[in-house]
């Protein structure tokens, strides 16, 4: 995701902007800038790639004396990653740079277009610098541009303006987008979050939604709708791992905690009112196609398991899922009518990229479902759609998984809205479940500490079965599959109904049942699969917004109003669990034995 940092004082500002930037690579980039404003002079650097590009070009560069600067990484959402979509942006005479996407921003380009204003790049963030400069021509002063000029962006934003108009001034906004100011006497720093400015800043102050400013030297003025405020600064810690962690104990953890937010991110400008947009795609993409397959590893295939249900359910689409280790080596039947869909974290798994390749080979077309752009599957596909998750540091995958499954439900309903398969009623009940399930992946301390103490119960045994049906079955291969990644226990995912063909055979009070029981979906066929296995003397951790009586222990969840509410509610339950169990046992949660992150070798 893109990063920003701002910084306005005396000291060398080239380094503090490119060291703060380095800071920011984990969250993932594919070009960087900075701009810097001394007295009357403006000076700017975009490279593409890694930030030893941008390093390079700016080796013979050195700042002197007071200025304000603004830098940028950026990741690719509107437009490719080239020097021209890089931020800062320009107008004639200011820059910005910008995290978020601007949802109106078509309909203010369409309008400064016809004022006969012309854009150079294909972002949306371009159209606050010229739509910032068209209101300094009318306002009263330079504040109050920008502030009209925010007043006027939907969607999300934390963004820092410099312009010549104003040259010792850095205006700043944020909603919906991190953002936060460090300070140290008179310097001034801004930062997407605390880790470039850990060392330089002493104080913090976290922005909050819908604030916004201006900073020079000695002065710093907040506002929000009820006009200027007071706020207090805190202390900044000075370990940068820690600050890194943002306070978790594990990058896993963090990652769990950050599902609700970069959720968000993935429906943002996708999931509207009461339409689907999906802008990589053009709109004659599903011409032709009467079915489609989707290959995948791990946790990307149990996303695709889920898509499978999604996709006939809402898409009336056939599709079938494939194990990409498994496809490559089975003569497949490919017909050109098939599109052919991979889901990958990394984008460099080597067995989807293989599998992709012979997709193409046969003629299909392709589309991928990448947290990574410009990796070699993105590349390698007719189109991309990014999941927006931000770099995914705990090996155990959480947030990727979440936001995979968020954009292959986007997937489906688009299809079903293009297919015209999708009734106008049912779309809207989706989008407004959609729209529902950030709150949904909320982690509550209650919850946390409730699974804390359960966790204690399941150091030991034979095995685990997580258990569910319908879109809870591929749900439970996750559970399952994140308890042994990080716990080392034997635990299987399996449709609760298949239970009685054989694998019941190993209850008794050892064998841990952790039964996903939505309200929403097969309620009463699923607790009768629980209670064939109370009677043998399984032990049951039911997971449900329903109390049931027969559970050894009871987690209850509150969304039930629309099963993929309840799948993402439960789906943190069953992370937080794993996680917990993993940290009574002593293990490396977030570098868990045996496995590497990306798994670039067949
Ligand atoms: C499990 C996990 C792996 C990956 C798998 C595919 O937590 O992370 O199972 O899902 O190796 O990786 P990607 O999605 O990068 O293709």
């Amino acid at each position: 995701m893109c990063g920003i940092v701002g910084y306005l004082g005396k000291n060398e500002k080239k380094e503090i902007l490119l060291d703060g930037l380095q800071e920011l690579e984990y969250r993932g980039y594919d070009s960087a800038g900075i701009a810097v404003i001394e007295g009357k002079n403006l000076n700017q650097f975009k490279a593409i790639g890694k930030l030893e590009n941008l390093r390079e070009k700016t080796k013979n560069y050195q700042t002197k004396g007071f200025g304000i600067s603004i830098g940028h990484t950026r990741w690719a959402t509107h437009g490719k990653p080239t020097e021209l979509n890089a931020h800062p942006h320009l107008g004639d005479y200011s820059y910005v740079v910008h995290n978020g996407i601007i949802e109106n921003y078509q309909a203010l380009k369409a309008e400064l277009q016809a004022e006969g204003v012309k854009f150079l790049s294909q972002t949306d963030t371009e159209t606050i610098v010229h739509l910032f400069e068209k209101e300094n021509k009318t306002s009263k002063s330079v504040f109050q541009a920008f502030k009209n000029t925010i007043e006027r962006l939907d969607g999300a934003y934390a963004t820092l303006l410099i312009t010549q108009a104003d040259t010792d001034t850095i205006y700043f906004a944020k909603h919906g987008s991190p953002m936060l100011v460090g300070f140290n006497g008179d310097d001034v720093y801004f930062a997407s979050s605390d880790t470039p400015i850990i060392g330089k800043a002493t104080e913090v102050y976290y922005l909050e939604d819908g604030e916004y400013g201006y900073a020079k030297e000695g002065v710093f003025k907040l506002f929000d709708a009820n006009g200027e405020k007071t706020f207090k600064k805190q202390a900044l810690t000075a370990d940068k791992v820690l600050a890194q962690k943002d306070g978790y104990r594990f990058f896993m953890e963090k990652e769990i905690y950050e599902q609700s937010r970069v959720i968000s991110e993935t429906m943002m400008g996708r999931v509207l009112d009461d339409t689907i947009a999906l802008d990589e795609l053009g709109s004659d993409f599903f011409e032709g196609i009467n079915s489609v397959k989707i290959c995948a590893c791990g946790t990307s295939y149990h996303s695709a398991l889920t898509a499978a249900y999604l996709l006939e359910r809402l898409a009336k689409v056939r599709c079938d899922i494939e194990i990409a280790s498994e496809f490559r080596y089975k003569d497949p039947l490919l017909t050109p009518d098939t599109l052919f869909i991979t889901i990958s974290q990394s984008g460099e798994t080597a067995d989807t990229l293989e599998a992709l390749k012979m997709a193409k080979r046969a003629g299909l077309k392709s589309l991928s479902i990448c947290n990574v752009d410009n990796s070699s599957i993105v590349r390698e596909s007719d189109a991309a759609i990014l999941t927006r998750a931000g770099i995914e540091k705990g090996v155990a995958s959480t947030k990727a998984f979440a936001t995979q499954t968020m954009v292959l439900w986007i997937l489906a309903l688009y299809i079903g809205q293009e297919k015209k398969t999708i009734s106008k009623d049912v779309l809207k009940t989706e989008i407004d479940a959609m729209l529902h399930t950030p709150k949904a992946l909320v982690v509550t301390d209650t919850l946390h500490e409730k699974l804390h103490r359960l966790s204690k119960r399941y150091l030991h045994g034979h095995g685990f079965f997580f258990i569910g049906r319908d879109i809870f079955f591929p749900l439970a291969l996750e559970g399952a599959l994140k308890l042994k990644e990080i716990s080392y226990m034997h635990a299987e995912g399996y449709p609760a109904g298949e239970m009685k063909h054989g694998p019941i055979a190993l209850a008794d009070s050892e064998l841990f049942t952790i039964a996903l029981m939505p309200k929403s979906m097969h309620y009463d066929k699923m607790k009768s699969n629980v209670e064939e296995l109370s009677a043998r003397d399984a032990t049951i951790c039911a997971i449900s917004p329903l109390p049931f009586e027969l559970a050894d222990d009871f987690i209850q969840t509150k969304y039930d109003s629309h099963p993929m509410l309840e799948f993402f509610e439960m789906m943190v339950v069953t992370q937080l669990l794993a996680l917990e169990i993993s940290v009574r046992l002593g293990n490396d949660v977030d570098m868990p034995r045996n496995l590497a992150k990306s798994v670039t070798v067949e």
